[in-house]
C-alpha cells in the first residue's frame, strides 16, 4: 500500500477543512433558510444546533479519523466489523451529492462569465430558466444543455487536477489559494452591499426576530439540517481529512476553529445577501419580504437583477459568482476525497487510479443533470439525500458509536490526550442525549411531511425514482461494498 498522505502544516489542514465546510450551503442556502425560519429568532436554534450537534460531532469525526488514520469505511470497520457499512453509506451520500453539486458550480462559472456583459438582460428569471437552462418539466429530461455541459467539464478537470496532485500538493495548495481569495472577494461584496441605499432595511428584515417560530419543530429541523450540511458532517469528509493529520495534532481546538469560521462566514453571507435584497427592494419600492427568495432562485435569478442595479456591476458580478465557484470547488474536492480514500484502501489501488475511477464515475453521473430537466432532478436528489441521507446517517452514526459500540469514553480520552481544550460533560451529554433525541424527532417529522404530501408537488413516480430510491440505493450499495474482503495487510 502507498504511504498514507499527510497535511504539510496545521494551517493547511484547517484551510482544507474550512474549504470543505464553506461552500454553496453558506452562500446559497443559509440566508434564505434563516430568513424563512424566523429571521433573528433562527439564531437560537441555529446556535443550539451548532453547540450541541455541529461542534460535538465535528470533534467526534476528527477524533475517529485521527485515531484510526483511515477513510470512513475502514475507520468504522476498526470500531467493529459490523459498523463498516456506516462508512460506506456516508461515502455513498458524498458520491450522490457530488453528482449535482458540480452542476451549481458550473452554473456559477457561466454566470461569472455572463457578469462581464450582464448577459441576463432585463429579465434574469426568464434568462436563467429559458435562455440558459432551456427548462422543461420534472421527469422530462429533453436534450443536453451545452451551457451546462461545457462549464461542467471544466469544473471536473480542475477538481481532477487538484486531487491527482495529492493531499499536500493538491488539496492543501489549492485551499491555500482558494480560501484567502474567497475571503477577500466576499469581504469586498459584503462591504459594498452594506453601504448600498436600503441595506439597513434588508438587515432589519433579516435580524428581526419572529419569536413564535422557536416553538415550531420545523424550525429546529431546519437549523440542524443547515448545520450538518454546512459543516460537512456525516459526509465522511471530516473523518477522511483528519486521517491525514500528523499523530500529535490538536483536535478540539481545530474543531472549534472550523465550526466558528464556518458560522462566521455564513453570518457574513446572510448580512451581505440581505443588505443587497434591501437595496433591490428600495430600488423597486417594495418591502424586502416581497423580494426574498431562497436557494437557486436567490443566486441565479435575484442576484443578477441586484448586480445590474449596482454601481460597478460587472466587477461585483464577477466577485459574487466567482466566490460561489471558489467555495463550491473546495467543497467538491473534499467530497470527492471521501470515496477516493475509501476506494484506495479497500481495493488496495494507487491514489492516481482511485482518483481517476472516483472522479471519472461521479463526473459521468453528473451529466445526468446537464439536460433540460436537470434542475428538477437536482432539487429532488438534494432534498432527499439531505433529509434521508445526511441527517439519517448522522443519527445512526451517533447512536451506533455512542450507544452500541460504547466508544464515547475512548474517543474522549483520545481527543483529550492530544488537545489543548479538554472535553467533558458537555460533549458527552450532547452526543449521547441531545443529538439523538433531536435528530430522531427530526426524522419522524420528515417522514410525516413527505408521506403526507409530495415534495414541491412533483409527480409521485418522479419522487419515488429519484428521491426515495436514490436514498435507499445508497444504503444497499454501501452494504454490498462490505462484502468484499479488505486487503491482507488490513485484516
Ligand atoms: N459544507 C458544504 C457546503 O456548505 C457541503 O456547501
Amino acid at each position: 500500500m502507498e504511504k498514507r498522505s499527510q497535511w504539510g502544516t496545521r494551517l493547511g489542514f484547517l484551510l482544507a477543512a474550512m474549504g470543505s465546510a464553506i461552500g454553496l450551503g453558506n452562500i446559497w442556502r443559509f440566508p434564505a433558510t434563516a430568513y424563512s425560519n424566523g429571521g433573528g429568532a433562527f439564531f437560537i436554534p441555529y446556535l443550539f444546533a451548532l453547540l450541541t450537534a455541529g461542534i460535538p460531532l465535528l470533534i467526534m469525526e476528527y477524533t475517529i479519523g485521527h485515531k484510526y488514520r483511515s477513510s470512513a469505511p475502514r475507520a468504522f470497520k476498526k470500531f467493529n466489523k459490523k459498523a463498516e457499512w456506516i462508512g460506506w453509506w456516508q461515502v455513498g451520500i458524498s458520491f450522490v451529492i457530488n453528482t449535482y453539486y458540480p452542476i451549481i458550480v458550473a452554473w456559477a462559472l457561466m454566470f461569472t462569465y455572463f457578469s462581464f456583459t450582464e448577459a441576463w438582460g432585463a429579465d434574469p428569471e426568464a434568462f436563467f430558466l429559458n435562455d440558459f437552462l432551456s427548462i422543461s418539466g420534472p421527469g422530462e429530461f429533453g436534450s443536453f444543455v451545452p451551457n451546462v455541459v461545457i462549464p461542467l467539464l471544466l469544473i471536473w478537470a480542475v477538481v481532477f487536477a487538484i486531487l491527482y496532485r495529492g493531499v499536500k500538493k493538491g488539496i492543501e495548495v489549492a485551499n491555500k489559494i482558494f480560501i484567502p481569495l474567497l475571503m477577500v472577494s466576499f469581504f469586498l461584496i459584503v462591504i459594498r452591499a452594506i453601504t448600498l441605499p436600503g441595506a439597513a432595511e434588508g438587515l432589519n428584515t433579516f435580524f428581526e426576530p419572529n419569536w413564535d417560530t422557536i416553538f415550531d419543530g420545523s424550525v429546529w429541523i431546519a437549523a440542524y439540517g443547515q448545520i450538518f450540511y454546512s459543516l460537512s458532517i456525516a459526509f465522511a469528509i471530516m473523518i477522511t481529512f483528519s486521517s491525514y493529520l500528523p499523530k500529535d495534532s490538536d483536535i478540539t481546538n481545530n474543531a472549534f476553529i472550523t465550526g466558528f469560521a464556518n458560522s462566521s462566514f455564513e453570518l457574513l453571507a446572510g448580512i451581505g445577501v440581505f443588505s443587497a435584497l434591501g437595496f433591490m427592494a428600495a430600488q423597486q419600492g417594495q418591502p424586502v419580504s416581497e423580494v426574498v427568495e431562497g436557494g437557486i432562485g436567490l443566486a441565479f435569478m435575484v442576484f443578477p437583477r441586484i448586480i445590474s442595479q449596482m454601481p460597478a456591476s460587472s466587477f461585483f458580478g464577477v466577485l459574487f459568482f466567482g466566490s460561489l465557484v471558489l467555495a463550491g470547488l473546495s467543497s467538491m474536492v473534499s467530497i470527492s476525497e471521501t470515496y477516493i480514500a475509501a476506494l484506495q484502501e479497500k481495493f488496495s489501488i494507487k491514489r492516481h487510479t482511485a482518483v481517476s475511477v472516483g472522479v471519472g464515475l461521479s463526473a459521468l453521473v453528473s451529466f445526468a443533470y446537464a439536460n433540460q430537466g436537470g434542475l428538477f432532478l437536482l432539487d429532488t436528489v438534494d432534498y432527499f439525500i439531505n433529509n434521508y441521507g445526511v441527517a439519517l446517517v448522522g443519527l445512526v452514526e451517533v447512536v451506533v458509536v455512542v450507544w452500541f459500540l460504547r466508544q464515547l469514553k475512548p474517543l474522549k480520552d483520545h481527543a483529550n490526550n492530544v488537545s489543548d481544550i479538554k472535553i467533558g460533560a458537555w460533549w458527552s451529554f450532547s452526543l449521547s442525549v441531545i443529538t439523538p433525541i433531536v435528530l430522531g424527532f427530526m426524522m419522524i417529522q420528515n417522514f410525516r411531511t413527505d408521506f403526507a404530501e409530495n415534495y414541491e408537488g412533483y409527480p409521485t413516480t418522479f419522487l419515488l425514482t429519484y428521491g426515495w430510491a436514490v436514498a435507499l440505493a445508497v444504503i444497499i450499495i454501501g452494504l454490498l461494498f462490505t462484502i468484499k474482503k479488505w486487503p491482507k495487510e488490513d485484516v
